[in-house]
Order: structure tokens, then sequence, then C-alpha cells
């Protein structure tokens, strides 16, 4: 691939992980496609990379509809740049004991994990494998190694690590390489919905989570963010097929 500004898209970017993902591949130089459910909910993602005179552009797909995906990857590809990274963050919880999780429920955390990232994915592999150089980075999680509530989050995350590898495999000989990182606790509207749901107050649930990993504090979207960087760089071009736990310790 030359040296041409390279056009990545982020999915779920419109806060959280994905934002702080966002302003960091836009400050090491990308282009970045802020891809969230709601078009406008990307705004304050992309005025803080405009901001930072950096490249983006708001678009609304939900990763989980397969119409959705094609229509937004075709108007990036058209109106912006071909992708050749990309980094499936989307995500949502459901939580809940086996016995009383429903069929929506693990049906919805299913497709917005592992049918969108295969959809995310299928749709932009073209691209990359036209331009000889890619980048897929999926977000897994340390409850893919097992959590209580989250046997359909769980479920989807270990599947994550599957998929991860396979693409890995498929996809080498095109210049592609695909990982995948598991964070622990992150401080997010994700972790704080967790913690109303338990009935804690979030600087409790936080000091506790902190108390557990070893370097003694909880994780910040942008600790994702820097190993996201890392996997979508140059220099990454042999580490494929890995999934890197971002957690504070070695919980793998
Ligand atoms: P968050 O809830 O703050 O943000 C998730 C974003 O994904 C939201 O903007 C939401 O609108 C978007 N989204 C949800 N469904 C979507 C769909 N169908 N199509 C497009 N966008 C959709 O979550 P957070 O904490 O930033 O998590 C980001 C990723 O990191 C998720 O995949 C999550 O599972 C993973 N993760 C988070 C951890 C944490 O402690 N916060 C720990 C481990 C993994």
């Amino acid at each position: 691939m030359n040296d041409t500004v390279r056009t990545a898209i982020v999915t779920g970017a419109a806060r959280g992980i994905g934002a702080a993902i966002a302003l960091r591949l836009a400050s090491d130089g990308f282009n970045v496609a802020v891809l969230d459910l709601d078009e406008k909910a990307c705004s304050d993602t992309v005025d803080s990379i405009h901001q930072a005179r950096g490249s983006a552009i708001a678009v609304g797909v939900d990763v989980a509809d397969e119409h959705s995906v094609s229509i937004g990857i075709e108007r990036i590809a058209s109106e912006f740049g071909t992708p050749t990274v990309l980094v499936n963050n989307a995500g949502i919880t459901r939580d809940n004991l086996l016995f009383k999780m429903t069929v929506e429920d693990w049906d919805s955390v299913l497709g917005v994990h592992l049918r969108g990232s295969f959809l995310m994915a299928r749709g932009v592999q073209k691209y990359m494998v036209h331009a000889g150089w890619g980048r897929i980075v999926n977000l897994s999680s340390i409850s893919a190694l097992g959590y209580r509530g989250q046997a359909n989050y769980s479920a989807a995350k270990a599947g994550v690590h599957g998929f991860t590898k396979t693409l890995a495999i498929e996809l080498g000989k095109f210049g592609v390489t695909v990982n995948a990182i598991s964070p622990g606790f992150i401080e997010t509207d994700m972790t704080a919905a967790t913690a109303e749901r338990l009935g804690i107050p979030f600087e409790r649930f936080k000091s506790d989570a902190a108390s557990q990993i070893p370097v003694n504090r909880v994780g910040q979207p942008e600790d994702i963010a820097h190993m996201a960087s890392f996997f979508a760089g140059e220099q990454a071009g042999f580490v494929s097929g890995q999934v890197v736990y971002v957690s504070g310790g070695p919980f793998a």
C-alpha cells in the first residue's frame, strides 16, 4: 500500500471505548468513519476529531442489520475513502442469570457482537484485499472466559476469539491482519449501567473492581485505544490472530 491517507471505520464510536479509539486513530493520521446506531449521536466524536485537525465523518448504521451495513460501508467507500482499517467495537449487554435470560436478550447480544462483526468484516474485506493491506481489530472482553450473569455476552466474546483467528488465517495472504483486544473493567457508560443494575454506586463499583486489579485501578477508554492504535499501525504487520488482554493484570 502506498502512503496515501488510510480510512478507518470504528463501530460504536459515539461514546466510550469506540470514541477514544476513533480519536486516537485520527491523531495517528487516519481518516475516521465514526459509526454508530444514530448518526447524530456521533457528532461529539466527530467534532473532537475536527477540533484536533483530524478528518472524520459520522455514519449511522446498525451493525446487526445486513442492509444497513452494506449501505453504510458503500457510503464510506464512495464519499470518504477506501476502508482499510476496521475496528469492531459496537456492543451491548443484556445481563441475566441463565434461568431468567430471554431469547431476545440472547439474540440481541449475539446479533450486535458476532453477527455485527461478521457483517462489517465481510463488507470491508474486498477493499482491504484490493488494497493488499488491511487491519481488523475486534473488541472482545475478559468475560469471554466466563462471567456470572453474562452467558450471552461471554458466548459472543468467546466467539469473537474464534472469528478473529479464522479471519487471520484467511486474510493474511492479502496483507490483512486480524487481532482482538480483550479489555478488563473500563470506565464507560456500559460499566456504569452494570453498577446501576446491581444497585451499587458507580464510585464504589469502580473502587471494588480496582482493588481486584493488579495495577490497582480500573481502565480508561484510552488504555484500549492505545492497543487499537498498535494493531492498526504499519509496524504490527507480523502480529495476527492474537487476543491481547488489556486488563491491568494477567487475567487470561
Ligand atoms: P458503550 O455502551 O459505552 O458504547 C457502545 C457503543 O456501541 C454505543 O455508542 C452504542 O450506541 C453502540 N452500539 C450498540 N449497538 C450497536 C449497533 N447495533 N450498531 C452500531 N452501534 C451500536 O460501551 P463500551 O464500554 O465503550 O464498550 C465498547 C466495546 O468494548 C464493546 O464491544 C464492549 O463489549 C467491549 N468491552 C467493554 C468493557 C468495559 O468495561 N466497558 C470491557 C470489555 C469489553
